[in-house]
């Protein structure tokens, strides 16, 4: 593929993800609906101050406010926080725009929670983001969430760095993305002041009602959008044939491959 079928970054994202609302609406419902095991981690209790780090559109949060617990939440994406902002003028939360590394609370919540957000932050800015975060908790807080873990979607990131290796795109390295294993997350838990109570790596095969298209579309745009609209579509169209022998089922389901990380954890 010729070099300059690369489009310049217009306004380089973060974590090298940016968000479509809608999209994320269609194709990402499951990341919330598949939450019930961590939200049961966390126990979330009436009047409890809880802040939902990278809270997206604020499906999930809702969910949490339900419960009786005083939400906070807060995500990077200003589409997000726009889309999570029309859903809590009418439960009643707060929501904030901020980076992890940038929380501006000081012993403010009972518990951190975080759902399908912390991978997003690459491994060269945890230490600060997990030192943000302990600083936001009050004293024996606890830190409870779920994230992509080691050897998350391995098979989705062999196929784009194959296919996008021949658009001169390194995948791995413009998604940015941070899948830890168990170890080296207690370690950084236990360096930003947390004691680890528990932490776990779970399998998860994922079912994708949308397909492997819509998922690449939604969860892959900080990669995929690098390139002009053809080679785009050419390359999500090549990344799914490559996908297609071990990703969909006999029935023609498509399922993402992927590998969750669950811990709680409790200011030290
Ligand atoms: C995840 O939730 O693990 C995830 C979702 C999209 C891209 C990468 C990871």
């Amino acid at each position: 593929m010729k070099q300059n079928s690369i489009l310049p970054a217009a306004s380089p994202a973060p974590h090298g993800q940016t968000w479509n609302p809608d999209a994320y609406a269609a194709n990402g419902r499951f990341v919330a609906n598949l939450a019930s095991s961590v939200v049961a981690l966390l126990n979330p209790q009436p009047g409890e101050r809880i802040l939902d780090l990278g809270c997206g559109d604020g499906v999930l949060t809702e969910t949490l406010a339900a419960t009786g617990a005083i939400l906070t939440g807060v995500d990077s994406s200003p589409t997000m926080v726009a889309a999570a902002r029309t859903r809590s003028i009418r439960s009643g939360f707060i929501i904030d725009q901020h980076r992890a590394e940038d929380l501006p609370y000081q012993a403010r919540f009972d518990a951190v929670f975080s759902n399908a957000a912390l991978h997003w932050i690459p491994a060269t800015r945890q230490p600060t983001a997990l030192a943000a975060i302990r600083r936001a908790l009050r004293p024996s807080g606890r830190f409870v969430a779920e994230m992509g873990g080691h050897g998350n979607i391995a098979a989705i990131r062999v196929a784009l760095q194959t296919t996008l290796a021949r658009y001169h795109i390194d995948a791995e390295a413009a998604a940015a993305s941070f899948f830890p294993s168990p170890a080296t997350y207690t370690r950084l838990l236990q360096q930003a002041g947390f004691t680890v109570n528990s932490i776990e790596l779970i399998p998860r095969p994922t079912p994708l009602p949308a397909g492997m298209e819509a998922w690449l579309s939604t969860f892959r745009t900080g990669v995929l959008d690098r390139l002009h609209p053809q080679d785009r579509a050419n390359a999500i169209a090549e990344t799914v044939a490559l996908l297609r022998p071990v990703l969909r089922d006999a029935e023609g389901n498509w399922f993402a491959d992927y590998s969750r990380l669950r811990f709680h954890a409790t200011a030290s």
